[in-house]
């Protein structure tokens, strides 16, 4: 399985992006607009394993208390255009504590810096870089999800394989 840690969004956070996406798509030649149910934030991308045990007790030995999750900004690298999160303490803690339980369960992850972000779509043309309207938008993250990324008939789907509540201990 191909998997991630995330956090899945409330029904008004996708409300606002969908609105983002939307002016996007209008001003664009044509892209790969990230559907609603595939709307997230990745906390730490781990890639084809099938073990899941260990990734399991990471989540639960990292998972700290519920945190404010507010939308920030908006940019682009290349084609792929996303959405910004506020870099609050509480949030980089979070990924910071999960990414060092995965390391001390032998768990490898991409460690490349985190830039939280929302990746609203992907592969976009257009003759000149466009912008994004950045929502004014925030969330209370009560959970941390494991994904896993399959394409089904060229579809990309994301699945919750597990979840653990965010909880203060
Ligand atoms: P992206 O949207 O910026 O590509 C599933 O692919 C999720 O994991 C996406 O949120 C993706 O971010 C993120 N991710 C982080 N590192 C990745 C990597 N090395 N390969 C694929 N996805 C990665």
């Amino acid at each position: 399985m191909r998997l991630f840690i995330a956090i899945n969004f409330s029904p008004e956070i996708k409300a606002m992006l969908l609105q983002s996406i939307a002016g996007l798509q209008a001003q664009s030649s044509g892209g790969n607009f990230t559907r609603e149910e595939n709307l997230h934030l990745t906390l730490a991308f781990i890639g084809e394993t099938g073990r899941l045990q260990p990734i399991r007790a990471a989540m639960e030995a990292a998972a700290g208390p519920p945190f404010e999750l507010v939308l920030k900004g908006s940019g682009r690298f290349g084609q792929l255009y996303w959405v910004g999160v506020e870099e609050s303490p509480a949030l980089l803690a979070q990924a910071e504590s999960l990414r060092e339980q995965l390391r001390r369960q032998g768990v490898s992850f991409d460690a490349k810096p985190f830039k939280p972000h929302i990746t609203v779509a992907r592969q976009v043309r257009s003759e000149r870089p466009l912008s994004v309207d950045a929502p004014r938008c925030s969330m209370r993250a009560e959970r941390l999800s494991l994904m896993s990324s399959e394409r089904v008939q060229g579809r990309l789907m994301y699945r919750e394989v597990y979840a653990c509540p965010l909880e203060r201990k």
